[in-house]
């Protein structure tokens, strides 16, 4: 029984000792020294080249090291067995700080903050009461729910749009297409932690940035994808949108003429909004691989169909 790890960005080592430190005798293969591919049990994996895990013949499951599975399923040539997403309880929290944030960072105008220190203005301004401000979530799975129960907590006036209806603490529900509308139309602070799927490819576009209350503000750490950029820029510099915080982009690393670097409204960071760890992530991990090997149903199983 062998483990295959590939990712250019998580610590190999240390998934390594985490693992073995819950299944001793655990045969952990570092890509690329990986052996016979026809030994290769599980793959643990984030953003592995396309076509490479088709050349792994008794591959019983793959492992992903994130949340987001687009990347994957995007290969026609992935072999066809159960894939579970990454669920870690660090992943949850550093999201949810993220999140909250930069919603923070938007309520209290540090932005406008920021742009009056550099041109030496006293610009006195004091934001509303946070239960003035309505936080509206796209997603509120693993993560969009921790999101918007930190965003509760804090006392924002908070609703979230999933595919099915939710009963969060606090959280106002909407859900399905025939929810976006009235969901959008009471937003004031947008953020997207949804799946990157068929169907919400391209949905922070210039239809949807129209339903949102003017000044509104955008944050986007789900994927690039959902981003219609030419339409962000458009909202913004039109003054209907206040700002925005990105932390992904259609390409990665963002091309340094990009547009989005210089814009006086977006923030950005590079796709780090949350981050998963091995000590906290490897109890989830190592179940899956023995689920994998006894050929039960893993933890978190993606529904391929579904694209998330
Ligand atoms: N920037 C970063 O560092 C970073 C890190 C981790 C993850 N991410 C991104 O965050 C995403 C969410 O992760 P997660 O673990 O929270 O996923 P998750 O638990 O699978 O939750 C996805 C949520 O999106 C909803 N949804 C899916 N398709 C929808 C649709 N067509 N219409 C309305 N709602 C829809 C789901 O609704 P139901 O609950 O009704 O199914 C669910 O509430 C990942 O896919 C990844 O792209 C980004």
């Amino acid at each position: 029984m062998a483990v295959m790890f590939l990712s250019a960005e998580d610590p190999a080592e240390a998934w390594r000792d985490e693992l073995r430190a819950r299944i001793p005798d655990l045969d952990f293969r570092i890509w690329p020294e990986i052996g016979d591919p026809a030994e290769i049990d599980v793959a643990l994996v984030w953003r592995p080249p396309p076509g490479e895990l088709a050349r792994y013949p008794n591959l019983k499951a793959i492992l992903s090291l994130g949340a987001g599975v687009d990347g994957l399923i995007a290969d026609p040539t992935l072999p066809d067995v159960p894939i579970a997403r990454m669920v870690d309880p660090s992943l949850t929290r550093t999201m949810a700080e993220y999140v909250l944030l930069a919603v923070l960072r938007h309520h209290r105008q540090f932005d406008l903050f920021e742009r009056a220190q550099r041109a030496r203005k006293w610009a006195f301004a004091f934001p509303p009461q946070a239960a003035q401000r309505r936080v509206g979530i796209m997603g509120l799975g693993e993560l969009g729910g921790a999101a918007a129960r930190t965003l509760a907590r804090h006392g924002f006036t908070v609703a979230g749009w999933s595919r099915t209806p939710k009963a969060i603490k606090d959280v106002t529900s909407y859900a399905g297409r025939s929810e976006l509308h009235p969901f959008l139309h009471r937003t004031d602070i947008l953020v997207c932690m949804l799946p990157l799927t068929a169907e919400t490819m391209g949905i922070l576009d210039a239809e949807t940035f129209a339903e949102l209350a003017h000044g509104a503000y955008v944050i986007n750490v789900a994927r690039g994808g959902h981003l219609v950029e030419a339409d962000l820029i458009a909202a913004l510099d039109s003054g209907h949108l206040g700002g925005a915080t990105l932390d992904v982009f259609r390409t990665e690393p963002l091309p340094p003429d990009h547009p989005f670097w210089d814009h006086p409204k977006i923030l950005i960071t590079p796709h780090i909004a949350s981050y998963c760890q091995p000590a906290t992530a490897a109890d989830g991990v190592a179940e899956n691989i023995r689920r994998a090997l006894a050929g039960q149903p893993l933890l978190h199983q993606v529904n391929r169909k579904r694209g998330y």
